[in-house]
């Protein structure tokens, strides 16, 4: 079982946030959005560079949004973002979900996108996510989950990839095939079966510009971000198996045949 200092294992290189602020609201948090409404008070933690935490609060424009982070580096960033559309119903702070400096029932919404795969104790982070939340509102997760990623066509490179990711996300202390197991750390929270909406969504690459930018994402990825530091430094990988990760995914970005399907498993849980 991973630690509660798990060690978040991107980093925040730009290649990383370049991927992370593609990501809204509609393509990232779909399952919660029927939900929100304009005056609601919302936390988005992990909001990382916050472009989902700018649409949550484009939507609640009569409430507040409140972002944080752990990584300190990255909330100047995410204000950025919100100030650049003009939100002036945001803030940004830094907290680790495991302890949360918010008193209990204070927000109506708590919402954490790709966060509880990188943390030491999701069962605590939900725990915390609840306390959080008022009677009655809504706790709301999505992650995705690696081992039931599919592509085509075959990759050898991709496969070592995958491989390669799963020992570096455990050995920092995460658990990259979160998506399938959201369910049961809500259950182990204490929140019963019946408060418990579990889901799931996908992502998709395969028109030509999706999967160029994707797999010449991820070949950058795999040279220059904490990914690489970490898989070089654990023994897990040489410099020449990040190149050839490297060359298989941009290779895979140019097939014309080539499709990706990112799985994520999501929950709603009421407080
Ligand atoms: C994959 S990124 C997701 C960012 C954003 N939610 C999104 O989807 O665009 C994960 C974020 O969670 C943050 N994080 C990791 N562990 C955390 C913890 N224990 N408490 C708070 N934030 C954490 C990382 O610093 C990173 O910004």
């Amino acid at each position: 079982m991973a630690s509660e200092t798990a060690k978040y294992i991107h980093g925040h290189h730009e290649s990383v946030l370049r991927s992370h602020s593609w990501r809204t609201a509609e393509n990232s948090a779909a399952h919660l959005l029927p939900y929100l409404k304009s005056d609601h008070v919302i936390l988005d933690i992990g909001c990382g560079p916050g472009t989902i935490t700018a649409d949550l609060a484009a939507i609640a424009h009569e409430g507040h949004v409140t972002g944080v982070d752990y990584a300190a580096g990255v909330l100047a960033e995410a204000a950025a973002a919100a100030a650049e559309r003009g939100l002036t119903n945001t803030r940004f702070q830094e907290a680790d979900v495991h302890d949360l400096a918010f008193a209990d029932d204070s927000f109506d919404i708590v919402h954490a996108h790709q966060v509880l795969q990188h943390v030491g104790d999701p069962v605590q982070a939900l725990r915390e996510m609840r306390r959080v939340t008022r009677p009655g509102g809504l706790i709301a997760v999505r992650d995705s989950d690696y081992a039931a990623f599919t592509w085509f066509p075959e990759s050898r490179g991709l496969t070592h990839w995958l491989d390669l990711y799963e020992t570096v996300a455990r050995a920092g202390g995460g658990e990259p095939d979160a998506g399938r197991r959201l369910k049961s750390w809500a259950l182990r929270a204490g929140f019963p079966e019946a408060a418990i909406e579990a889901t799931s969504s996908t992502w998709t690459f395969s028109d030509e510009a999706d999967r160029i930018w994707w797999g010449d994402l991820w070949a950058e990825r795999s040279l220059h971000s904490d990914f690489a530091e970490q898989a070089l430094e654990g023994g897990h990988a040489t410099r020449e198996d990040l190149e050839a990760i490297a060359e298989a995914w941009k290779a895979w970005g140019r097939g014309e045949e080539s499709w990706l399907m990112i799985p994520h498993g999501e929950l709603l849980c009421r407080a």
